[in-house]
């Protein structure tokens, strides 16, 4: 069975004090298993963004514990979280953060900034993350002179290009049509059967088929919590599956 990658144990994230006092985030538990594609759904201003945040280390918690691939990250400086970040996870934003004074093309390549890769395999890989999302006649273009729907497939492609093994989406498709939607979801769908985590927040119940769990929030906390795919069907990562695959190979050869 694949192993529980992130771990939320008693969560609080407090906005001001006394009078002002709120909570988008109340004593929040939750266990992530890898290859888990989780939707998450509920009202405005219920803490979905704040939740992606934290989990994508963007944000801290007020309170309580967060572990991450067996460490515990919930204390750790901002160098040590930006590593980490830059090397296993991928963003896509409510409001698509792409930088407008750099082409489709850069800001797609940016997180391989972060990650060294040299610039040749940056523009490379960035340009084949495009194709993926049929953007490839954009990539000069800045982001203001694309559409909605094309800025959000540019956030998605960006998300992707450094093949991180979790994928956090704030309503990657909710700029979209239909069309555009399904190519986004698709998409997501190969990522996911590669192996890879996806936490994705969506206001559109119709998507949840493509989820393995649905979960839905209400005054930051969790409301229901649905497992539509049992934790021993998650698909394998694939180097696992590879060596699986080599070791069936080698005991059917002896
Ligand atoms: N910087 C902030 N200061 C004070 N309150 C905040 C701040 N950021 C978020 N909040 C509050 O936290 C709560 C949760 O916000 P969050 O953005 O997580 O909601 P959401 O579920 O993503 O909503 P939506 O569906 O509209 O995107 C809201 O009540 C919001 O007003
Ligand atoms: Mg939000």
């Amino acid at each position: 069975m694949n192993e529980e990658i992130i771990e939320l144990k008693g969560l609080t994230k407090r906005y001001g004090y006394g009078d002002t006092e709120s909570f988008a985030l109340k004593d929040f538990n939750l266990t992530i298993r890898r290859g888990e594609f989780i939707m998450i759904m509920g009202p405005s201003g219920c803490g979905k963004t704040t939740l992606l945040n934290i989990i994508g280390l963007l944000d801290r918690a007020t309170d309580g514990e967060y572990t991450l691939n067996g460490e515990n990250v919930a204390s750790i400086s901002t160098t040590r979280r930006a590593k980490i970040r830059a090397k296993k996870i991928g963003f896509v934003f409510q409001n698509f953060n792409l930088i407008d004074n750099l082409s489709i093309l850069e800001n797609v390549a940016l997180p391989l900034v972060y990650i060294n890769r040299p610039r040749t395999v940056r523009l490379q890989n960035a340009s084949d993350a495009l194709a993926r999302f049929h953007l490839q006649e954009k990539e000069y273009y800045h982001p203001s002179q694309l559409s909605g729907g094309q800025q959000q497939r540019a956030a998605i492609a960006r998300a992707i290009v450094s093949d991180p093994e979790i994928i956090l989406a704030d309503e990657p498709t909710g700029n979209l049509d239909s069309r555009a939607s399904n190519v986004v979801m698709e998409e997501l769908k190969s990522i996911h059967e590669e192996g890879n985590t996806i936490i994705m927040v969506t206001h559109n119940p119709a998507l949840t088929t493509y989820a393995t769990r649905v979960i839905n929030m209400l005054d930051g906390q969790i409301d229901t919590d649905i497992k539509t795919v049992a934790d021993h069907n998650l698909p394998q990562p694939i180097e696992k599956r590879n060596k699986k695959r080599k070791r069936s190979r080698r005991r059917r050869n002896n």
